[in-house]
């Protein structure tokens, strides 16, 4: 089944985006939208709003506030599963050990810095979609134009 999701660089691997996207379209998926932007606090917050009561919560938005990251739309078979695969566990040492070609053992450093972000669900992708690629196409004042 087609899909669409969002798929993030976080500060620690922008500069390996290359590498990155090879992996993307090597996993047979396509980079539909794409933007390098730099997180205010406010966003990283609502972005990881199920987190909000974790004990890691500082930490994580912390560290993707902390420089810029690359967000994109990435459109495929399956793409929401095939990206977190990709990606590999999400703590990097484990994924070193367990999925070492995966995205995080490659370029991610442990369980908070682990290079990428990937939605868990067809409703998140939907989510942290119109969070960073707002639609143009659907209802309210602002199209009403
Ligand atoms: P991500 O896929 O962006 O989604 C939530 C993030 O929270 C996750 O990657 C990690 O960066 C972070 N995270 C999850 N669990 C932990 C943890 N136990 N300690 C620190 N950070 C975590």
């Amino acid at each position: 089944k087609k899909e669409r999701t969002l798929a993030m660089i976080k500060p620690d691997a922008v500069t390996k985006v290359g590498d990155i996207i090879q992996m993307i379209y090597d996993a047979g998926l396509i980079v539909t939208k794409a933007k390098m932007t730099k997180l205010s606090w406010k966003q990283a917050g609502d972005f990881y709003m199920e987190h909000q009561s974790k004990s890691f919560f500082n930490n994580l938005v912390q560290f993707v506030t902390s420089g810029p990251v690359v967000v994109m739309e990435l459109m495929g078979d399956e793409a929401v599963s095939v990206w977190r695969k990709v990606l590999g566990p999400t703590d990097s040492g484990a994924a070193r050990k367990d999925a070492p070609a995966s995205l995080r053992a490659r370029f991610g450093t442990d369980g908070t810095k682990n290079a990428g972000h990937g939605s868990d669900s067809l409703a998140s992708a939907a989510r942290e979609l119109e969070l960073f690629f707002p639609s143009t196409t659907g209802h309210g004042p602002s199209n009403t134009a």
